[in-house]
């Protein structure tokens, strides 16, 4: 077996209950970290302690709601506490909400920005003065390339994306030099809860959120700034945008990157 990527590190991660969080914290532990799961189900995040254990490694379960500062300031120092210190901090959490833009309510909009904006912030402000003080750490975000090109019908969720976008790029270049890294990972559509009710074109199918995983663990060991998943098609459809909107507006409509919604689940809701 070769060297492990992230022997003796300690990891939180948000949202580590499911999907993209839960596979991000089991692919950290095969490459030899610990790591704190941070959400509101305690139930769901003991079962992702149990798979981490049964690697080999420490898992940390701490009940904690991104939208309370507080709390994410508690559940960062009990990770602390817990782990012995902090090396990397996942921002992972986020819901999504499809629903055209004439038809969103301003309470719609404002709770995506409460969790996945103002969510993702009281996470760093937690974590920050901590990795700052130490000299080093890797802050990660999980955005979304709905924050490098609208697709419809994701207005309120693309708005929030592009927010953090625009957070972390700033926030990576005022850290130049301060010994903390800062990644930002924009995933295209993952195989998660999250968005069960959509279905994608066989052209672009949903991907399996280990992808992200791998991604992440090489944010952080490769100290790399952006990372799209996947790589060639999410790079083309951002070339094409820089080239001219109109080209990748034709290339999301031709490709159906909008995707369809299945009967399955309730639309016009957070989730
Ligand atoms: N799936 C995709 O196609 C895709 C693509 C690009 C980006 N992303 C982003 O990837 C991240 C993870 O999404 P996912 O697809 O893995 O979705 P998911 O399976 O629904 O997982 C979302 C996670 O966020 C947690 N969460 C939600 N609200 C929270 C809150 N207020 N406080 C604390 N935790 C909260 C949930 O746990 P609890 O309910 O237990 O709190 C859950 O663990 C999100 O930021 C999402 O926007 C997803």
């Amino acid at each position: 077996m070769g060297k492990l990527k992230l022997s003796g590190k300690r990891v939180a991660i948000t949202g580590a209950s499911s999907g993209i969080g839960k596979a991000t914290a089991l692919r950290m532990a095969r490459e030899g970290a610990d790591v704190a799961l941070i959400a509101r189900n305690r139930e769901r995040l003991c079962g992702v302690a149990e798979q981490i254990e049964a690697l080999g490694r420490k898992a940390v379960v701490i009940e904690a709601d991104v939208t309370d500062a507080e709390g994410i300031k508690k559940a960062v120092d009990t990770a602390i506490d817990l782990l012995g210190g902090l090396d990397v901090f996942h921002c992972n959490a986020g819901i999504y909400l499809r629903c055209p833009a004439k038809d969103l309510r301003m309470d719609q909009i404002r709770k995506l920005m409460e969790v996945n904006y103002f969510g993702c912030l009281n996470c760093v402000y937690a974590v920050l003065p901590y990795f700052l003080e130490k000299g080093s750490g890797s802050i990660i975000t999980t955005c979304s390339m709905d924050g490098k090109k609208g697709v419809p019908p994701d207005a309120a969720y693309v708005g929030s994306k592009f927010a953090m976008n625009g957070f972390f790029q700033v926030l990576r270049q005022e850290l130049r030099g301060s010994g903390v890294h800062v990644g930002i990972i924009y995933p295209s559509r993952m195989d998660t809860p999250q968005i069960a009710h959509v279905d994608c074109p066989k052209l672009t199918p949903k991907g399996d959120p280990d992808m992200v995983a791998k991604a992440v663990v090489r944010s952080v060991v490769k100290k790399k700034k952006e990372i799209m998943v996947p790589s060639f098609s999410c790079h083309l459809l951002t070339w094409a945008d820089a080239i001219s909107p109109s080209l990748s507006d034709w290339l999301v409509r031709v490709n159906h990157l909008d995707g369809t919604v299945n009967d399955t689940e309730p639309i016009n809701e957070a989730k």
